[in-house]
């Protein structure tokens, strides 16, 4: 966490700023887009500040995807669901928004770590309620990952999952999205590629087979 004013930036290339956030340290990437880690001087919190890539600024299609999911997490006011609260474009062209910082990582990352089976199973029932959230508003991820399911940390020090990442995510009411295949490819279902919900069971699957990862240790200790 940064001090409330200050920049620090831990990452080679990282920017100072973004828009009135001083910017500390990169908190991921994918082929898009880069994340972050901001602080809300004003409100005195951290902020992830997702950044569209130079490379894909210019192409109208991606920056239109990039603003629609921007506009989607908006719109959806859950706890459920990564919360939008800023949107801008850098001096260079370049759109970016302002997420709720989440401070415990990916179902990914503790997947890596190792986790219990009964935890893991947990945090799926977790996302699965919070894609049900999104269709409720009528919106399907499209890229259900351990990546793009996120962490956060409840007071009582137990883990909350908030689904992220909507970059290909669509409205059911948008008839002209059609049929196409989009996502992470380990995660494709095998019958509904463009359902959100039918890939949360590849991701589950997954979550089920990570006590055969731990090692011994954290076998002993945490599965
Ligand atoms: N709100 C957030 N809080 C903390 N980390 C985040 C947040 N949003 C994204 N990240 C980190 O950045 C990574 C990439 O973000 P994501 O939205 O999945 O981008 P992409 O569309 O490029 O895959 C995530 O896997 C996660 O590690
Ligand atoms: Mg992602």
């Amino acid at each position: 966490m940064t001090e409330p004013g200050t920049a620090v930036p831990t990452t080679p290339g990282a920017p100072t700023r973004i828009g009135r956030y001083p910017v500390s340290r990169r908190l991921g990437a994918g082929a898009f887009a880069t994340v972050w880690l901001g602080r809300d001087t004003d409100f005195d919190v951290d902020v992830a500040i997702k950044v569209l890539a130079d490379n894909w600024a210019a192409d109208p299609a991606i920056r239109e995807r990039f603003l629609t999911e921007a506009k989607f997490l908006r719109r959806i006011r859950d706890r459920r669901v990564v919360h939008v609260y800023g949107i801008g474009t850098l001096d260079d062209g370049r759109p970016y928004f302002v997420m709720d910082h989440l401070d415990a990582g990916s179902l990914e990352d503790l997947r890596r770590s190792g986790v219990a089976p009964a935890e893991a199973l947990r945090l799926c029932a977790e996302a699965a309620r919070g894609l049900e959230v999104l269709h409720r508003h009528h919106v399907v991820h499209r890229d259900v990952t351990p990546g793009n399911l996120l962490l956060t940390s409840r007071p009582d020090g137990s883990l909350a999952v908030v689904v992220a990442d909507l970059g290909v995510a669509r409205s059911v009411m948008d008839s002209s999205a059609g049929a196409m295949v989009v996502g992470t490819p380990p995660t494709w279902p095998p019958s509904r590629p463009t359902a959100g919900r039918w890939t949360l069971g590849p991701t589950s699957t997954h979550c089920a087979r990570w006590r055969t990862r731990c090692s011994p240790a954290a076998r002993r200790s945490r599965c």
